[in-house]
C-alpha cells in the first residue's frame, strides 16, 4: 500500500475505503473488517453519510490499532453554515469513538467556509484532528482559503475519474502542494458502460475497475472507492503489482469529457 506525503508531512494512505451509503450497522462493520484485512489502512466517512457510529465500532473491534488507519471525516454544510465547525467536530469524534481524527474537511462550500476554516485551524492546535482540508473547493474558493487563512489545506477532495479531470482544481492544487482525494473515482459504477477500461484490464489480466483506480494512482491521486462486497473490497485493493502504459494512460486521459455524476461545486442547493 502506497502513501502519498501531504504539505504537513504527514503520510496518508493512497487507498481508502469509501462509506457513503453504507448503513450505520453490520453492513458498514463488515465492510471496513474486509477493507482492513485486504490491507486497506484509511477509512472516509462525513456526518452526512449518518454512519460514523458504525465506523467508530469497526475501529474498535478491528485487529489494527486504531493509529494504523487514517480516518477522515467532513463537516457538513449546515454546521459550517451555523458557525458550528468546532462543535460539529467534537459530536463527530463522540460518534466515531476515537480521541482525534486523521483528517477533518469542510464537506462543500456554502455560505460561512472561511470562518468554518479558521475553525479548523484551532482544532489542529489543540490535536483533535491530525489534518485539515476541504471537499469540492474550487479554484475561486480556495484561493479565498489561501488568502484569508493561515494554514494550507493539506488535501482537497473532489469528483475526479476519467469523465472528469477538474484541471482547473487540480493545477491550483498542485501549486500549493494540496492533495486531491478523488471521490466516485469508479463513476458511481458507470466505469462498466465505457468498453476502453474492460479492454486494458484484459492485457494486465485485471478488470475494469481497477484499470480506472490504476490511473487515479498513477496519476498521484489518492483513491476512495466504496463497496460494501467483500470480493469488489478485495479487488479494488488489488492494484500494486501492474502498472498502466504511457499509451493506456494517454487513452484514458482522452475520454474526459466534463461529465459530473455527482453535484456541482459551483451550483448545487443543500
Ligand atoms: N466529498 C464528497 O462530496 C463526496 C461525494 C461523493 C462521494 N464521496 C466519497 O467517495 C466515496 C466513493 O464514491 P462513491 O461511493 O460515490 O462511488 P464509487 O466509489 O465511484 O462507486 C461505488 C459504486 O461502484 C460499485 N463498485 C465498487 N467496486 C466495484 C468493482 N470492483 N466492480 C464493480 N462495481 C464496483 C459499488 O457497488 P458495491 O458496493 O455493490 O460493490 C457502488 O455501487 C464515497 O463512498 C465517499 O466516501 C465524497
Amino acid at each position: 500500500m502506497k502513501n502519498i506525503q501531504l504539505n504537513n508531512g504527514l503520510h496518508m494512505p493512497q487507498l481508502g475505503l469509501g462509506v457513503w451509503q453504507s448503513d450505520n450497522g453490520q453492513e458498514t462493520i463488515n465492510a471496513i473488517h474486509w477493507a482492513l484485512e485486504a490491507g486497506y489502512r484509511h477509512v472516509d466517512t462525513a456526518k452526512i453519510y449518518k454512519n460514523e457510529e458504525a465506523v467508530g465500532k469497526a475501529l474498535k473491534t478491528a485487529s489494527v490499532p486504531r493509529e494504523d488507519v487514517w480516518l477522515t471525516t467532513k463537516v457538513w454544510n449546515d454546521d459550517i453554515r451555523a458557525g458550528r465547525t468546532i462543535q460539529a467536530t467534537e459530536e463527530s469524534l463522540k460518534r466515531l469513538d476515537t480521541d482525534y481524527v486523521d483528517l477533518m474537511l469542510l464537506h462543500w462550500p456554502v455560505d460561512g467556509y472561511e470562518t468554518a476554516w479558521r475553525e479548523l485551524e484551532s482544532l489542529l492546535v489543540d490535536g483533535k484532528v491530525r489534518a485539515i482540508g476541504v471537499s469540492n473547493f474550487m479554484p475561486e474558493h480556495l484561493n479565498d482559503i489561501l488568502e484569508h487563512g493561515e494554514i494550507v489545506p493539506a488535501v482537497n477532495q473532489i469528483e475526479y475519474h476519467p469523465y472528469l479531470v477538474q484541471a482547473d482544481a487540480i493545477s491550483l492544487c498542485d501549486e500549493h502542494k494540496i492533495a486531491i482525494t478523488a471521490w466516485s473515482p469508479l463513476m458511481q459504477g458507470n466505469f462498466k458502460d465505457e468498453p476502453l477500461f474492460a479492454k486494458i484490464g484484459e492485457a494486465h489480466g485485471k478488470t475494469a475497475a481497477q484499470v480506472v483506480l490504476r490511473w487515479c494512482l498513477q496519476n498521484d491521486i489518492i483513491v476512495i472507492p466504496k463497496s460494501t462486497n467483500q470480493g469488489r473490497i478485495q479487488q479494488n485493493a488489488d492494484l500494486f503489482d501492474f502498472e498502466l502504459t504511457e499509451e493506456e494512460m494517454v487513452a484514458i486521459d482522452e475520454l474526459e469529457r466534463g461529465k459530473r455524476f455527482g453535484p456541482d461545486p459551483r451550483n448545487f442547493d443543500f
